[in-house]
């Protein structure tokens, strides 16, 4: 029996779609809590590239994404000996127990998921069938590895509920297979939003590229993307609903440093916008830089990423066919 069989830590399992550079909001509202993770639970991490497919992707844009977020995995801190780290579309069973799971989900249901609205009015001329069942892919790539914990941010719930729901489902009906996953809150969990218009979520996508910070910025403009950053005209730096622009930036310092709102607040009191968007820009250079210099470490070896990606796919592999064929023996599948 492999050692993840044996110890006591619940399990944790969370997915990163390869789909464009990461940015301090996914780093600090999910792979910075990754990291954290790994020494309380059994961790098992993979680059969603199956799920990058519905939407269209340029296959060499797509090949060097995959490489790029599992190397950025690395670069956090992500350790394949304390983890396993793998490619989704290098474990069959992910695709193959996502027909199952398919057959016994509704189109009702499908049809109810926000995400699949918002992203069928963003892509209106490529609405396809993946695109509607991407959470059965996801309850599976779940199910599979019977996490106690998924952690997910605020627009993946739902996704996580329909995951239980049909988990649910497929026990009642063909007896237990699946176990049902919580959700998990990190304790520290940032809701960063753009640094441009404060009321929305930091996106990767954003056409402004001073909206966003990627983790591969460097020092300067780290630097100068915060000291754009939309505030509002007063000069009081407290958390407040009226201040959305300066409440982020308080969070954002927060997470990274690790001080309170409180200490904050006094830290910078009778300091003006100017002081303060400088300090932000610098901690968060500060907590990015060593991402950056491992990330060009581990990208320049993609023989040394082959190497783990395989390691994974075998540690990962060997949890997923059991409990995928245990599925396919309960359905009446002759193995
Ligand atoms: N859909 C998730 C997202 O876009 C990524 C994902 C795919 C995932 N499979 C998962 C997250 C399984 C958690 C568990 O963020």
């Amino acid at each position: 029996m492999s050692d993840i069989e044996t110890t006591a830590k619940k399990r944790a399992l969370s997915c990163v779609q390869p789909s464009g550079i990461l940015t301090l909001g996914n780093y600090l509202g999910a792979l910075k809590n990754f990291k954290a993770m790994q020494d309380d639970f059994e961790c098992i991490f993979a680059v969603a590239d199956l799920h990058a497919i519905t939407v269209r992707q340029q296959p060499a844009a797509l090949r060097q994404q995959i490489y790029s977020t599992y190397a950025l995995f690395l670069s956090i801190g992500l350790d394949p000996e304390k983890s396993i780290l793998f490619v989704q579309s290098h474990v069959k069973e992910h695709a193959a127990l996502s027909w199952l799971l398919s057959c016994n989900t509704q189109f009702g249901e499908m049809a109810r998921m926000t995400q699949f609205k918002d992203k069928s009015a963003k892509h209106a001329d490529n609405i396809n069938v993946g695109l509607f069942s991407y959470p059965v892919l996801m309850a599976a790539d779940i199910l599979l590895y019977k996490p106690d914990f998924v952690p997910v941010g605020a627009d993946q719930k739902q996704h996580l509920e329909i995951a239980r729901d049909i988990a649910n489902r497929f026990n009642n009906n063909y007896g237990e297979v699946f176990k049902i996953p919580e959700p998990y809150i990190p304790p520290l969990c940032a809701r960063v939003m753009s640094l441009q218009n404060p009321e929305q979520k930091m996106s990767k996508s954003d056409e402004n590229q001073n909206a966003f910070v990627s983790l591969l910025d460097d020092k300067d403009t780290i630097i100068r993307k915060f000291k754009r950053a939309v505030t509002d005209s007063d000069n009081k730096i407290c958390v407040s609903e009226d201040k959305p622009g300066i409440t982020n930036l308080i969070g954002i310092y927060s997470a990274v440093t690790g001080k309170s709102t409180a200490e904050i607040e006094a830290e910078f009191s009778g300091k003006g916008y100017g002081d303060f968007k400088l300090a932000v820009g610098e901690a968060v250079a500060e907590e990015l830089s060593p991402i950056y210099e491992n990330y060009n470490r581990f990208i320049s070896d993609k023989a040394e990423l082959d190497r783990m990606f395989r390691e994974g796919a075998e540690k990962a592999s060997y949890l997923a066919n059991k409990t995928y064929k245990k599925a396919m023996k309960k359905v009446g599948f002759v193995l």
